[in-house]
């Protein structure tokens, strides 16, 4: 069950919902959640209903939703980096709930919990104000759910976290929805070089289409950063884990040149610890940076990107890898973790083959 919006939040129905590794994560035990949980935090829709003291929305508006909505009077908040959000880290995202403290969700009388304040994997959706990004109505609605996450991510780390110039090196490990954004915006920025990583060549295929100039595939290669490196063996200026697993943050590290950065876009297990030589680093002037969320401001930024989808700046088609009804959501979820699917859309006005 869902409940009505309370004041500051609205209902939307959601057009289309993508499955990201994010999901993921959850499934497999990586990442605690309170449960039963509702899934999914990448998505678009209409609104269609309104809560109390809504201002900036109305039903029929188009969205895409953003998974930090952002209390707008914390320190982060008014300092400018909403996706920083301390109230949203201390109650939304644990918890599983909205700003009030409780969850619109429920089975069978019991509460059930919000998937960092979205659980967009349903036909309808309640989320805070701040959390629904109006958009242009001429936008293919389903596609720029992608927006929501995967490509805000992923070009966003290149674009606001790493500040990527023109003429640079970089390496991108990873090629999934996440990772092949990383590939189109480093395009964008001028990047001299732009080497994909992947054990997929599927998907080393796809990130040459969309601007790689070089590929490595590092499925059975014993010392896959050795294999980088010999692409470019002065080391890279900016580095990219578009995976986030202790092993590819490590590997990522490990292959910048003088003054390169290391950028971790990839989530990894809670609780997990990487290595790498200080001194090498402090000697070589290299820096790690931490991406949440492609460091992105959701109501400056998806809008902008969405105006890049319009003209083609930013190519979405080739990340969707198939639309999919709602009741396929556990499947997609599997396609995803055995890594021959790309991004996948949920759609609620599918219907199921077997419904
Ligand atoms: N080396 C190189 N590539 C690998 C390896 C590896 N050891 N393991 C997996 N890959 C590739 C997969 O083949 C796939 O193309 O990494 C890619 C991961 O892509 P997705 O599963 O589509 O993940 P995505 O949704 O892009 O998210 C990537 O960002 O948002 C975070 O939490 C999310 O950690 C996840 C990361
Ligand atoms: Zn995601
Ligand atoms: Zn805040």
């Amino acid at each position: 069950m869902l409940a009505p919006p309370g004041p500051r939040e609205v209902e939307v129905t959601v057009a289309a919902a993508g499955v990201c590794h994010s999901d993921l994560h959850v499934t497999t035990g990586e990442w605690e959640v309170p449960i039963p949980t509702v899934l999914g935090h990448e998505g678009s829709g209409v609104v269609s209903a309104v809560g109390k003291d809504v201002t900036s929305l109305e039903v029929g508006d188009h969205v895409v939703l953003s998974w930090v909505a952002n209390c707008g009077s914390c320190r982060q908040c008014t300092a400018g980096r909403p996706v920083q959000c301390s109230t949203y880290a201390e109650v939304i995202s644990p918890n599983g709930v909205l700003f009030d403290g409780t969850s619109r969700l429920s089975v069978g009388g019991l509460p059930a919990y919000h998937y960092l304040g979205v659980s967009s994997f349903a036909e309808k959706v309640v989320v805070p104000d701040s959390g629904a990004v109006k958009v242009r109505k001429d936008a293919p609605l389903q596609d720029i759910a992608l927006l929501g996450c995967g490509v805000a991510t992923g070009m966003g780390a290149v674009t606001n976290t790493a500040q990527v110039p023109t003429g640079a090196t970089v390496a991108i490990i990873g090629c999934g929805g996440v990772g092949l954004s990383c590939v189109q915006a480093a395009k964008r920025a001028g990047a001299a070089r732009i080497v994909a990583v992947d054990i997929v060549q599927s998907k080393l295929d796809l990130a040459v289409r969309l601007g790689a100039t070089d590929t490595v595939n590092t499925a059975g290669g014993s010392d896959p950063a050795a294999d980088v490196r010999d692409v470019v063996p002065d080391g890279f200026d900016y580095v990219f884990d578009a995976i986030g697993r202790v092993t590819t943050t490590e590997t990522a590290i490990s292959l910048l040149g003088l003054g390169g950065a290391a950028v971790i876009v990839g989530m990894p297990p809670t609780g997990s610890s990487a290595r790498f030589d200080p001194l090498a680093l402090a000697a070589a002037d290299q820096r790690i940076l931490g991406c949440n969320y492609g460091s992105i401001v959701p109501h400056r930024d998806i809008p902008l990107l969405v105006d890049e989808v319009m003209s083609g700046g930013i190519e979405l088609g080739p990340l969707i890898s198939g639309r999919r009804p709602l009741s396929d959501a556990a499947a997609a979820l599997d396609d995803l973790s055995s890594g021959g699917a790309l991004r996948q859309l949920l759609i609620p006005e599918l219907a199921s083959a077997t419904s």
